[in-house]
């Protein structure tokens, strides 16, 4: 029988059953069984059993060992049921790849040996290839069969994300170094931004081709930015990611911090998928972004930390403000914080799912 004249609509092969999944039909904007939730950074330190495979072992050691990746990134989907993995990794690690001398410190962040300041300095970023991060191919081939019909979403870090690291040397509150050079030399900046692109897209075709079934583009720092500026400076770079994986089909969603006054340019860069942090309501987002595309977000990760009652609440919230939606995934506003009880997160999924059980 063809897969158009199924009887009872069920998916009859692993692969239709992954399309079919409340995750990617939500992307689609198509109608869900229930509304679709994942955590972003919800494989790390808020899991004890995370601790425990990571004691003794550099963050980027463990990004590197596929064996190691595909336990994390399993470990929210065992625990918690939520309705995708995101791929265990960092934003600088295809950074690390071409050679860059970095590290990721704990508690700290990202920090870069050598900044990019100067034009020598962009031979720092060669080109990046396959074999420079065949682990991910690897772990993502292994990712996969586990995985089932559970969707793997990749991700990159967005050029002006990568570029305000490598620009200041490692996290930073004001951007001031980074600000410096987009103001200061835009053809410099431009060209900076260029480079992260090519690269960008390179790493996220090489998790699709291996199995991603979305991928995220995290530009966490670009709410430092005003809209006019964003457009010129940031935009043209990030389009250039989205059009570079547009080909391939999967889902495409695009996350920031504090970017309120970005959302429908983040949209216009780009995105299947608009991820919104919890500064302003779902429904407010959603006129922001216009029609065309989901919108992922948005309960402020800090209410995990209240009552259950209270967060319970504070979901109803979010999920009212989202019910007009043409595609929600619930997610949010930014990533689990590392001292959260795993417990919380765990009711949290389930309250989502038995809310909005269709
Ligand atoms: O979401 C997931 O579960 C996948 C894992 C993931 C990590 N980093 C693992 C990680 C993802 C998606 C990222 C992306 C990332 N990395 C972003 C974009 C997302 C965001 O939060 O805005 C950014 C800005 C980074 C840079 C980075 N790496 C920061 C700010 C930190 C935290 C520093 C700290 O220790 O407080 C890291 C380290 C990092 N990346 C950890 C994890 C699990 C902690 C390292 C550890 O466990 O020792």
């Amino acid at each position: 029988m063809s897969a158009n004249h199924r009887p009872s609509g069920q998916p009859t092969t692993p692969s239709d059953a992954l399309r079919e999944s409340a995750f990617l039909k939500a992307c689609r904007r198509e109608p869900v069984p229930h509304t679709p939730v994942w955590f972003m950074r919800q494989a790390g330190r808020s899991l004890p059993e995370y601790r425990k495979v990571r004691e003794g072992i550099p963050m980027l050691e463990s990004c590197m060992r596929p064996d190691l990746v595909t336990e994390i990134t399993l470990q929210p989907v065992r625990r918690h049921h939520v309705d995708a993995a995101v791929y265990f990794s960092d934003i600088v690690v295809p950074l690390k790849a071409i050679g860059v001398d970095l590290d990721i410190k704990p508690g700290v962040g990202p920090v870069v040996e050598r900044p990019i300041r100067t034009r020598d300095d962009l031979a720092q970023l060669r080109d990046l290839t396959p074999d420079d991060v065949a682990y991910v191919t690897e772990a993502i081939g292994m990712l996969t069969g586990e995985l089932g019909a559970t969707p793997l979403i990749g991700f990159a870090g967005a050029p002006f994300t990568l570029a305000s690291y490598l620009v200041e040397g490692g996290p930073s509150r004001n951007h001031e170094h980074t600000k410096a050079l987009m103001y200061g030399d835009p053809q410099l900046w431009a060209d900076l931004l260029d480079r992260l692109a090519e690269i960008t897209s390179a790493f996220l075709k090489v998790q699709i081709e291996a199995g991603a079934s979305a991928v995220q583009l995290f530009d966490s720092w670009v709410g430092a930015l005003a809209p006019a500026d964003y457009r010129r400076s940031v935009m043209p770079a990030s389009r250039k990611v989205f059009e570079a994986v547009a080909g391939y089909g999967v889902p495409r969603i695009h996350f920031g911090v504090g970017t309120g006054e970005l959302l429908g340019l983040m949209g216009e860069a780009g995105a299947d998928v608009v991820g919104v942090d919890w500064r302003v309501p779902m429904d407010e987002a959603a006129r922001r972004v216009g029609p065309g595309r989901a919108l992922q977000g948005n309960l402020d990760p800090a209410v995990l930390f209240a009552t259950p009652e209270a967060v319970a609440a504070k979901t109803d919230e979010v999920l009212a403000a989202a019910a007009g939606l043409e595609g929600h995934i619930f997610n949010l506003g930014h990533g689990v914080l590392p001292d959260t009880n795993p417990d919380a997160l765990t009711r949290l999924v389930d309250h989502v799912h038995t809310r909005t059980s269709r």
